[in-house]
């Protein structure tokens, strides 16, 4: 059975109420079992539709089926027969891996004998190689379009476990004929596709520009990942395809060099942000894959391309239903996981995007159903930030609620929660009559290292978010803390390493010096937040150097008594007001320098961080010091 997705698209409720009375208990018997062997079709062919010219999904795969004189092979079709349906100019083209095509297939009703009654399938006819089985073939080479139980069926003279190579055999893929009925619905097309593990019916039936009730109505009701399912279409989408090879960085890239100028002036505009344009730009993920061998002893840095083959966001294609079909089919894995919000809801939530509900740079602020949301707005592909937000999922990081695709402007909103209370940022270093005590401090540290430790860790490939700062951690109503700006990850980057993305003032030496991505420069950036916290001061002052630099140069030598002095002098004039324990600032202050080290194997993991933190936040406080009724102190 599929899984129904948690958050309900507001214009599908009929669907599920439909879908939820089809999986009702008491009409489970009426269910059909999954017939491995095929799909049945009338046998007597006259007035059936049959046979019939179709199509199947298939999607390139390495190492094989990467280009399209193999895959024309396979299906026994020319190369132009699906380069022309697939939307690629040159059918000399290369493949990326998962690159989606459609391959025609033509589709016959064949008696077989009288318990198997007459399946529908493509007669295609592949010869035996060495190493092959039925298995293999069905699953790898047709990708499940075909299962070995129909290739044994249709095959009766061959012995599976002893194929000779060379001898031909018939590999039956699966497809089916509209009926009248279907015909008459305009459904001409019955589109062969293999259910893969992240469908939903209504995510299948956005990628094809169908219905769910179509595609309920033309298939079993109980079908499975990698099934064969027909998915009911007028006609054929249109497929975008990224040239390859090529890169297409969006227009309005955030890429934030390092030389951006970004620091003070327009920081302070920072209020409840999540994504600045020219502030954040952070992680690529997928384009750091590291193997973990590599990971615990040396940096080291792999750059995938995968990225490079993704298809991008088509754009222009005004209003059209394959435009939509073609920006959802990107996205189509995160249907299941996140809220679709439609345009018009959105436009009525921030008054028509109205510049009184912009917070800051593309993020308004909108309420919808009495729940407000942080709306960020993109230009460009939303597809890897997505595909790194529905990995992670952490009290401490921002959750993505959602997502909206404009096909009219080409435009993709995420919808995030809304924190309250802004930025760490603007509650250190812009006036406000509260400031942050040491316990709240400690704790806004404690709940960014939790974060940061979360996705290190516990996220596959590891995330490093690349742009820890104290502009892009938030802070709830509670005043616990968040990180933001996940995301942003572009697409068709070569050469990363070359790259620089990421702020002033918080990058680490060895990013900068060589482009090496790890963990450990989020543990850098961590150390900067961690001075920023301690100090009030701003991660780089006036003159452009960084407190870092500084800092670290400041406690390099002397004795304990010395550095508490010198501590006391660094100290935020706020704290020093309070009666927090010299005992937790100096080891937080240790924590920092740790973090700050220019080695990066020499700087703790966010695991030791955490144990470090957690353990001051035990020392830090005697229980005589209850005068923080408030959370806040007056800074005047
Ligand atoms: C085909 O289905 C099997 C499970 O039946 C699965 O393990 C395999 O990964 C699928 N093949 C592809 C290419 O998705
Ligand atoms: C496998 O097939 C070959 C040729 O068809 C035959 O000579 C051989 O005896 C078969 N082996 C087994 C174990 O059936
Ligand atoms: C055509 O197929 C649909 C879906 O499988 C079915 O509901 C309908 O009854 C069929 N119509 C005819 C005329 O067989
Ligand atoms: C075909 O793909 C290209 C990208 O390769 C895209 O720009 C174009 O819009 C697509 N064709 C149609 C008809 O959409």
């Amino acid at each position: 059975m599929m899984r129904i997705r948690n958050s309900i698209p507001p214009h599908l409720p009929l669907f599920f109420f439909l879908l939820l009375h089809l999986f009702h208990p008491s009409q489970a018997q009426d269910q059909i079992q999954p017939n491995t062997t095929g799909y049945q079709c009338p046998a007597n062919q006259t007035g059936s539709g049959y046979p019939c010219r179709t199509y199947a999904f298939y999607q390139a795969s390495a190492p094989n089926f990467l280009d399209l004189a193999s895959i024309g092979d396979l299906f026994s079709v020319s190369r132009p027969m699906i380069a022309q349906p697939s939307n690629i100019s040159s059918p000399n083209s290369t493949l990326a891996p998962n690159q989606p095509l459609f391959v025609p297939l033509f589709c016959s009703c064949n008696f077989i004998n009288s318990t198997f009654g007459a399946i529908s399938y493509a007669n295609l006819s592949y010869t035996i190689k060495k190493g092959d089985t039925f298995y293999q073939v069905s699953s790898f080479s047709y990708r499940n379009l075909t299962t070995y139980q129909s290739v044994e069926v249709v095959n009766p003279t061959l012995i599976p476990t002893n194929l000779t190579i060379g001898v031909s055999a018939v590999f039956p893929v699966f497809c089916k004929c509209p009926n009248t009925t279907q015909l008459r619905n305009g459904e001409n097309i019955l589109i062969s596709y293999v259910v893969q593990p992240n469908d939903n019916v209504s995510s299948i039936a956005t990628m094809f520009g169908s219905k769910p009730q179509s595609i309920i109505d033309a298939n079993r009701k109980n079908f499975r990942e990698f099934d064969t399912i027909f998915v009911p279409v007028s006609r054929l989408p249109v497929l975008t395809q990224l040239p390859v090879n090529t890169s297409a960085p969006p227009a309005s890239s955030p890429a934030a060099s390092v030389t951006s100028r970004d620091r003070t002036g327009t920081v302070r505009g920072l209020a409840i942000g999540l994504g600045i344009v020219g502030l954040l730009l952070i992680l690529v993920l997928g384009l750091w894959v590291y193997r973990e061998a590599l990971f615990k002893d040396k940096l080291a840095v792999v750059v995938g391309d995968e990225e490079k083959h993704k298809q991008s966001f088509a754009t222009g294609t005004k209003g059209s239903k394959e435009a939509e079909a073609k920006l959802m089919a990107n996205v189509s894995d995160c249907l299941d996981k996140y809220r679709v919000f439609g345009y018009e809801e959105l436009r009525e939530a921030t008054n028509g995007f109205d510049q009184r509900c912009l917070i800051l740079g593309s993020v308004y602020k909108g309420t919808i159903d009495g729940e407000v949301y942080a709306i960020k707005k993109m230009k460009w592909n939303a597809y890897e930030e997505l595909k790194i937000l529905q990995k992670v999922n952490h009290g401490n990081l921002v959750k993505l609620e959602g997502f909206c695709i404009d096909d009219d402007e080409a435009n993709c909103y995420l919808v995030y929660e809304y924190v309250e209370n802004g930025s760490l940022y603007s509650w250190l270093h812009e006036d406000r009559t509260e400031r942050l005590n040491w316990k709240m401090r400690l704790h806004v540290a404690i709940d960014v290292a939790n974060g940061l430790q979360y996705i290190h860790e516990h996220t596959r490939p590891r995330v490093v978010h690349k742009d820890i700062k104290s502009s892009n951690i938030l802070l709830d109503a509670n005043m616990r803390a968040k990180i933001a700006n996940f995301g942003l990850a572009k697409s068709g980057m070569n050469a990363i390493t070359m790259h620089i993305v990421g702020t002033q003032g918080y990058i680490a030496p060895e990013y900068l010096a060589d482009g090496v991505v790890s963990t450990k420069m989020d543990v850098f950036s961590f150390g900067v937040v961690l001075l920023e916290l301690i100090t009030g001061k701003e991660a780089i002052d006036d003159r452009g150097n960084p407190l870092w630099t500084t800092v670290v140069r400041a406690f390099e030598l002397g004795s304990d008594q010395e550095k508490n002095k010198r501590l006391r002098e660094w100290l935020d004039s706020s704290l020093l007001r309070e009666t927090c324990s010299m005992e937790s600032l100096r080891s937080v202050l240790n924590v920092a320098l740790a973090c700050l080290h220019k080695d990066p194997t020499k700087r703790p993991s966010m695991v030791d961080v955490v144990y470090a933190l957690s353990k001051s936040e035990d020392s830090g406080f005697d229980t005589s010091d209850d005068t923080m009724d408030s959370p806040l102190v007056s800074a005047r």
